[in-house]
């Protein structure tokens, strides 16, 4: 058995890109894991049934996370399908993945593309986590996905930016106010991944030089190299680790 046999772990946003390959790992480990999706369903079936075949346990769950009521239905589909297989609704980590990139400026930026960065990245993480917070075990976690752009002044992406700053400090408070209950709370920050999110950014010979010229490695990084990390911050390796901000990002910016 991994180091995550027995635990109940929702990843948001893993239908694709690093929330899949965070689904991947944590099953790998023994995780039982709840793949959420936004839209697409094919997709997230497809992480279930690859998390099957190597002798994993996995669901998927869809739900549109912008609105309060999309993330009630997340819970109210969760706690449903956690009873049905545990008997209660209690689970141990939760990954806060699910998000949208925007390359925007300051001046760019308006009413409405600042709202759909905010009520992705912002919004549903903090009323999905507090939506979970009550079934969450003792001596669980929470994973929080930030990026690098919070550690070096990123203009070009402004808002972007904004939002996961706004993540870095629902990671520091809530490690605080949940130490007692023995929870970590972490963020990872990863730099430029390959996924969708930097298709454009990855198909041209200058984004790719761009890409992989940031990091001290000379390459961009791909989901498994995230994966990675989130699979320590889940174990109990970490128990000692809680408020930090883990760089994912290859030396980026050094
Ligand atoms: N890629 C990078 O270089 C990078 C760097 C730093 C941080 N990050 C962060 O890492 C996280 C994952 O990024 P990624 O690159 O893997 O992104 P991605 O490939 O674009 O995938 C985004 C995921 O979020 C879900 N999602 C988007 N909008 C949603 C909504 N309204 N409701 C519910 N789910 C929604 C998508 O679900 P469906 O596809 O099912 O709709 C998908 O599973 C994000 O928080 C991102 O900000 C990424």
């Amino acid at each position: 058995m991994g180091k995550l046999g027995g635990k109940i772990a929702l990843v948001t946003g893993a239908s694709r890109g690093i929330g899949r390959g965070i689904a991947l790992r944590l099953a790998q480990e023994g995780a039982f894991v709840v793949v959420h999706y936004g839209t697409r369903q094919n997709e997230a079936e497809e992480v279930v049934d690859k998390i099957k075949q190597r002798g994993g346990a996995a669901i998927a769950i869809g739900a549109d996370l912008r609105t309060l009521n999309g993330i009630y239905n997340l819970y109210a589909s969760l706690d449903e399908a956690l009873r049905e297989r545990t008997g209660d609704n209690r689970l141990d980590i939760l990954v806060n993945n699910a998000g949208v990139g925007q390359i925007l400026t300051l001046e760019e930026a308006t009413e409405e593309s600042y709202d759909e960065v905010m009520n992705m990245n912002v919004k549903a993480p903090f009323f999905v986590t507090r939506q979970v917070l009550p079934h969450l075990r003792d001596g669980g976690r929470i994973i929080n996905v930030s990026s690098f752009v919070t550690r070096v002044a990123s203009p070009s992406v402004f808002t972007y930016s904004m939002s996961k700053g706004a993540i870095d400090v629902l990671t520091l408070a809530l490690a605080q106010q949940l130490g007692g209950r023995n929870i970590t709370v972490n963020a990872i920050r990863p730099g430029i991944i390959n996924t969708e999110m930097n298709a454009a950014t990855l198909q041209n010979p200058d984004g790719q030089k761009y890409a992989a010229g940031l990091s001290a490695f000379n390459r961009w990084g791909e989901p498994e190299d995230v994966a990675d990390i989130a699979a320590f911050l889940a174990s109990s390796d970490s128990r000692w680790v809680t408020g930090q901000f883990i760089d994912a990002s290859g030396g980026s910016h050094l």
